[in-house]
């Protein structure tokens, strides 16, 4: 397996195609920005954690019958994963209000839902990806009602498996961003990243935050905290 041109630059990633038309190779970058852009920075060694952490929780995912895109992890910063076509949601899931359900809606930082909740942001960087409804996604085009079926089953199997699973590294799962893509036959996988910066880690003890709130709020300890989700979750 060859690594050929780059085909895209985001905010925290690089992606790269190879020899194998339905293969690419994501390169996790340091690079950290905050409020649609607003805020930039980097924040030492996220690319190693977010790759490493990611592709854990992705296999473990896999095992709990969740499919993703994740093929193999090829160097620290570097995994190869299967080629999709992003489908243009930010899919949230929240156990605990924090960030902008607290802003919007005025409820206590901390205040834990009797069930999860579930809401969409389409993906739109001019638009400041705007929440939107499951109708306003269909309307979109976004995706179809089968694959919005999927998608939301999907997300609630995620939160049940990863909730349970952080658990034992004494880790609270408060919420949560997901992406889903779409293979060449169409079968809709996890895509994206699972990682302190698309998620809200407190540690189930203190409190303390232990993500990329940390580089948005100004809180400083953000590579501390970076590399203490990977030692709890990895070890290393
Ligand atoms: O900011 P908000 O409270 O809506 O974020 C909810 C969850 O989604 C958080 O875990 C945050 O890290 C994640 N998120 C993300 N990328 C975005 C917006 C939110 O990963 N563009």
């Amino acid at each position: 397996m060859e690594k050929r041109e780059q085909l895209y630059e985001g905010k925290a990633k690089k992606v790269y195609a190879t020899d194998d038309p339905n293969l690419v190779i994501v390169d996790y970058k340091d690079d950290a920005t905050a409020g649609n852009g607003a805020k930039k920075g980097t924040i030492r060694g996220k690319g190693v954690v977010n790759n490493k952490v990611t592709n854990s929780l992705m296999r473990m995912l896999e095992k709990e019958g969740v499919p993703t895109h994740f093929v193999e992890e090829l160097s620290d910063r570097e995994t190869l994963v299967k080629k999709v076509s992003i489908v243009p949601l930010e899919v949230i899931v929240r156990n605990v209000a924090a960030g902008s359900f607290t802003a919007r809606l005025g409820v206590k930082e901390g205040t834990r839902f009797d069930q999860p909740t579930l809401e969409y942001s389409f993906k739109d960087d001019d638009l400041g990806d705007p929440l939107i409804n499951h109708y306003h996604a269909l309307a979109l085009k976004a995706a179809t009602v089968e694959e919005m079926k999927t998608i939301d089953t999907y997300a609630f199997q995620v939160n049940e498996v990863l909730k349970n699973y952080l658990r034992q590294y004494n880790i609270d799962l408060i919420d949560f961003k997901l992406e889903f893509g779409r293979l060449s036959d169409g079968t809709i996988v996890l895509a994206d990243e699972i990682s302190p910066d698309t998620c809200r880690f407190w540690d189930a003890t203190t409190g303390a935050h232990l993500d990329k709130d940390l580089f948005r709020r100004d809180l400083g300890g953000e590579v501390e905290a970076y590399q203490e989700v990977m030692k709890r979750l990895l070890g290393e």
